[in-house]
């Protein structure tokens, strides 16, 4: 049993502190209810505030292929999903994407995509290098999984300054219950620690309400992610898809993800946290209820629309039928809607931000026109 007095209690040590002991996490997600929920909202709004006033950084969404050379439990692109109907974008398709979305706003490019080998090394510095000399004003981010050490700088020095890759849960036993026995959670950790090493903004976080998660799992989440620091944090619900062995199993509460928004913009005052496209399929005012939890960042997809009811990682995804422009003007509308505003900006994490301002970000290579 928790009181509304501890709940409290627990809530404004997080404030204070930005970090609370394992138990009195656990108790705080345990205890939760609509009452807690608002008083961790007004706190995170706070942080929210502070750090970034009441701007909403726009990130285009690229899916650029959904061929996967892997096979997670959960996911609708995995390799043996037969009924996934496959498609790649060309460079030159992926450089058309980015010019519609520099026209409507976006300073960053979200270049994601399963984990496709059929891309070399080559052909992703190329990709990263040809965007970056385009707009030059611009970020590139990466969301295109686990590489060696040496792929990753080959990226970054082409250019690529940020990678996303969620670390989907920091339990190693719960890891191996989601994932073929070729993935491990260690090699993951590695990708995360080797992309912070080279100098990326990096992203990562955690499905929640998978399948045999718990809150003690979730609790060793928000300690992993104390311990990397990262710039960026995503999270969203877990959703099954019809075509992979996790079909049955119950999807996550839009509930516990707007929390664990709350939570994490307290520990990470400065951290960018997108309201994510599962969270508003799962709720249709998701992603409005995210910012109101403490998100700062949203991702319109900027995907050519003949492909993208082919990226499906769950059922049910929203804007799979509308255009970039679309997007883009819906999403400015719902943060409006709750009092924020998007910028037109690239929005880099604050630790990155006065390197941006020296010209520190400036794609090497572009100097010289080398790849
Ligand atoms: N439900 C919710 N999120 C999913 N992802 C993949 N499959 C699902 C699913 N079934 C998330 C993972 C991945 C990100 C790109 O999408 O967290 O890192
Ligand atoms: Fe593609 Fe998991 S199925 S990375």
């Amino acid at each position: 049993m928790t009181s509304a007095a501890e709940q409290r209690a627990r809530i404004d040590a997080l404030f204070e502190a930005g970090t609370l002991p394992r138990a009195d996490l656990r108790a705080l997600i345990d205890g939760r209810d609509s009452a807690s929920a608002d008083y961790l909202f007004e706190k995170a709004r706070i942080r929210q505030t502070e750090n970034f006033g009441r701007d909403v950084y726009l990130r285009g969404l690229i899916e650029f292929t959904n061929y996967c050379r892997n096979d997670c439990l959960y996911c609708g692109i995995r390799r043996s999903n037969r009924s996934c109907n496959r498609y790649r974008l060309s460079e030159a398709e992926i450089l058309d994407c980015c010019e519609k979305g520099y026209a409507l706003d976006f300073r960053t490019f979200v270049l994601q995509g399963g984990e496709d080998m059929a891309y070399t090394d080559a052909d992703i510095c190329r990709i990263v290098s040809a965007i970056r000399m385009r707009f030059p004003d611009c970020a590139v981010t990466l969301s295109i999984g686990e590489r060696s050490t040496e792929s990753y700088q080959a990226y970054f020095d082409a250019g690529a300054e940020r990678y996303l890759l969620r670390h989907e849960t920091a339990d190693p036993a719960h890891y191996a219950r989601l994932h073929p026995p070729e993935l491990s959670l260690e090699n993951r950790v590695r990708c995360l620690w080797d992309l912070k090493r080279i100098g990326y903004q990096v992203g990562a976080g955690m499905m929640l309400q998978s399948p045999y998660q718990t809150t003690d799992h979730i609790v060793t989440d928000l300690e992993f992610l104390r311990q990397l620091q990262p710039d960026m944090i995503g999270i969203g619900p877990f959703i099954p898809h019809k075509d992979t062995p996790f079909r049955a199993e119950p999807a996550g509460t839009a509930e516990l993800t707007l929390f664990l928004i709350g939570v994490l913009r307290l520990m990470f005052p400065a951290g960018l946290i997108p309201a994510t496209t599962a969270l508003g399929t799962i709720d249709v005012r998701g992603r409005e209820k995210g910012i109101l939890a403490g998100a700062n960042v949203v991702m319109p997809n900027l995907s050519p629309t003949g492909v993208r009811g082919k990226y499906l990682l769950y059922d049910g995804k929203i804007c799979t039928g509308d255009e970039a422009a679309e997007c883009r003007f819906c999403m400015q509308q719902r943060v409006r809607s709750v009092g924020y505003e998007v910028r037109v900006s690239r929005g880099d994490a604050p630790r990155f931000r006065a390197a941006a301002a020296r010209g520190c970000s400036a794609p090497p290579g572009a100097a010289s026109g080398k790849d």
